[in-house]
């Protein structure tokens, strides 16, 4: 995932300092300024995360990858936290579970049981994560966002009901693709990510908003009920637009291509432009 330490540090800068860390009584030297969480995946311990995404700024939104310090009295948020030299970190026991199940239960309550008709199913990482914690029901009922306007964009569902709010879509479009067409609006319970007037989507297109959306709050219209992760073949090829020779990944189900995505590990690192993810209908013709 990480081409060098300095990227795993967060910096160009080489002359960064070694520190030595250890996670769940594992020892691991990194670079300073590597969080926590970058740290636990080198050891290949795994730590729930909703909000983080690789190639984005940490946001520290979702509170899911906490973990407790030795020292310190409360949990931090492993995907901001940088570690520092004989730091001493815990990322699960009885205590942290627990506190991560009554958020990831906040987060279920004010979120549609939509599964068996949602087309994240079988993809979405907030379905995953109820699934491992064996969320059936949330105990905490209230308020329920509802939004009955949709946008009337050609190529980009977005169901704001599954929303988690963890920014990720703000992010890539402002840090990635350098557009900022959408942000956070509102206050409080109200917050939503808005257009500017909450105008009809009118950007790029590029779809990358959908590719690090990790619930169904983001989809492509195109590819609506044509089929869910089960159902399809994936084959790698590149794109044929432009010379930039993109890695995309047809899905294809019953010989029909039915949606477009691109693997993070390869040249483009996963980013397409509006022809590459969008403009394959030419290809069932
Ligand atoms: S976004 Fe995920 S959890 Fe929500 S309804 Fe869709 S599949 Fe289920
Ligand atoms: S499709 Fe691209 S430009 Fe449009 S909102 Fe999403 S990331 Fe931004
Ligand atoms: S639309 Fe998706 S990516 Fe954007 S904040 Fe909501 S859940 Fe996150
Ligand atoms: S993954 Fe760290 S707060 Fe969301």
């Amino acid at each position: 995932m990480y081409a060098s330490l300095s990227q795993l540090a967060g910096t160009d800068d080489r002359r960064y300092r070694m520190v030595k860390v250890a996670i769940d009584n594992k020892t691991v030297e990194v670079p300073e300024g590597t969080t926590i969480l970058n740290a636990a995946r080198l050891l290949d311990i795994p730590i729930p995360t909703l909000c983080h995404h690789p190639k984005l700024t940490p946001f520290g939104g979702c509170r899911l990858c906490i973990v407790e310090i030795n020292g310190m009295a409360r949990p931090v948020t492993s995907c901001t936290t940088p570690v520092s030299e004989g730091m001493e970190v815990t990322t699960t026991s009885q205590y942290l579970e627990g506190l991560r199940r009554t958020i990831l239960e906040l987060i279920l309550s004010d979120h549609p049981n939509d599964c068996m008709v949602c087309e994240k199913s079988g993809d979405c990482t907030l379905q995953d994560l109820a699934y491992s914690y064996g969320i059936r029901e949330t105990r905490f009922e209230g308020q329920r966002r509802i939004y009955t306007e949709r946008d009337g964009n050609p190529f980009i569902e977005r169901e704001l009901e599954k929303c988690i709010m963890c920014g990720r879509c703000v992010k890539v479009c402002d840090e990635v693709q350098g557009v900022g067409a959408i942000d956070f609006g509102y206050k409080g319970f109200n917050t939503k990510v808005c257009t500017p007037f909450e105008k009809d989507l009118s950007c790029e297109f590029c779809g990358q908003c959908v590719a690090v959306c990790p619930t169904g709050a983001l989809t492509g219209k195109l590819w609506k009920q044509k089929g869910r992760q089960k159902d399809i073949k994936e084959i790698d090829t590149i794109c044929p637009y432009c010379g930039c020779g993109c890695n995309i990944t047809l899905h294809i189900r019953r010989n029909e291509v039915i949606r477009i995505t691109s693997r993070e590990d390869t040249i483009n690192e996963g980013w397409l432009c509006v022809k590459g993810r969008f403009g394959y209908s030419f290809i069932n013709s």
